[in-house]
């Protein structure tokens, strides 16, 4: 009996220890220590004994039943303190590392443009308008002077739409000038910005590109009002107070005079070559770009939108935005605005 309860005590150490969890541990404690477990087995068979080894059986049972109890205590105690040292090995962490930055998008280089263009206009004191990209012929052409026969309609591919008669996608930003004059009163001080769609597409046009457009009416509005808002939107388009604006004459239906605006070329500084003698290609040498048309509101089209050309007076400027974006930031092709490929979005 002596030998026996001694091998079932040194079975459950061994089993004890092999015990990897609390629930491992309740296992074994249950079947060595528990109502059925192995010593109860051997207590209930102490009845049939004789008295004397009844008392040093059943001492000695009892004894290591509580040596045993506190076996399973202490086990427990080394299992918790074990998942402690591992959790310290496997989820530490060093508070002093940097977090990572999580990636956030940003505005499209040409949203970010139209952004500054409105401020910089803002600061002059011009408010921003709207209009339809689908727009009638109407405003289009006829209201700016192009009447249907007129030639300059071949100037700029039309799309047409064919379910809506009389519709187009507006090839110009200019029949907003026609809206706003149409609501509003002089002094009108207004620029707009949009989508705008003709049948063209190669390095430097897309069928789908963006204007500026600029009006300005009142009473004594000259072309010397022209040029000063031409030169200051530039200098600061560009961040140069260097640069400088010229006109040269054109034409354009809703104009008169008309003029296609050059500014120093911001890319050579107006001298034809960068710094290292490399001809700049931007300018073809000559140092001026052509930026943009303008000119003063014909007198018909302050008609058009009742307004007397004997009172009022205002000039219109509009250019593509695009390729302002293109020679602010030297890109050489207008399609990867819209190819939307990240390497090249992320840049901005
Ligand atoms: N709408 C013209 C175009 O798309 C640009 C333009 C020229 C706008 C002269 C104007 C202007 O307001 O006065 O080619």
């Amino acid at each position: 009996m002596h030998t026996k309860i001694e091998s079932l005590k040194h079975q459950m150490l061994v089993d004890l220890k092999l015990a990897k969890s609390e629930t491992e541990v309740k296992d074994v404690e249950v079947r060595y220590l528990g109502r059925s477990g192995v010593f109860n087995d051997i207590l209930k068979g102490l009845k049939d004994l004789p008295d004397e080894q009844k008392r040093t059986i059943g001492k000695l049972a009892n004894e290591t039943k509580e040596e045993l109890e506190a076996d399973i205590v202490k086990r427990n105690a080394e299992i918790a303190n074990e998942m402690l040292g591992s959790l310290a090995d496997s989820e530490w962490m060093d508070v002093t590392v940097p977090g990572a930055v999580p990636t956030a998008g940003h505005r499209h280089p040409i949203t970010h443009f139209m952004d500054d263009i409105e401020a910089i206009f803002a600061k002059m004191g011009f408010a921003v308008a709207d209009g339809p990209e689908v727009e009638l012929e109407h405003y289009n052409f006829n209201m700016l002077n192009i009447p249907e026969d007129h030639p300059a309609r071949d100037m700029q591919d039309t799309f047409y739409l064919k379910d809506l008669k009389k519709h187009v996608l507006r090839t110009q930003t200019s029949p907003v000038q026609i809206r706003t004059m149409e609501k509003q009163d002089p002094p009108i001080r207004i620029v707009t910005m949009g989508k705008t769609f003709r049948k063209d597409s190669d390095a430097t046009h897309s069928p789908m590109f963006h204007q500026l457009e600029g009006l300005m009416v009142g009473k004594g509005v000259s072309m010397a009002n022209l040029k000063a808002v031409m030169a200051h939107a530039f200098q600061q388009i560009f961040e140069d107070p260097t640069i400088k604006t010229r006109f040269r004459v054109s034409f354009f239906p809703f104009v008169e005079p008309g003029m296609e605006v050059d500014c120093t070329c911001p890319i050579c500084r107006g001298n034809g070559k960068l710094p290292d003698g490399v001809p700049c290609r931007l300018c073809k040498q000559c140092g001026w770009l052509e930026v943009a048309g303008a000119g003063m509101v014909h007198p018909q089209v302050l008609k058009n939108v009742g307004y007397d050309p004997e009172k009022v007076s205002g000039f219109a400027f509009g250019f593509g935005l695009d390729r302002m974006v293109m020679i602010k930031h030297h890109i050489n092709h207008l399609r990867l605005f819209y190819e939307n490929d990240l390497r090249f979005i992320q840049q901005f």
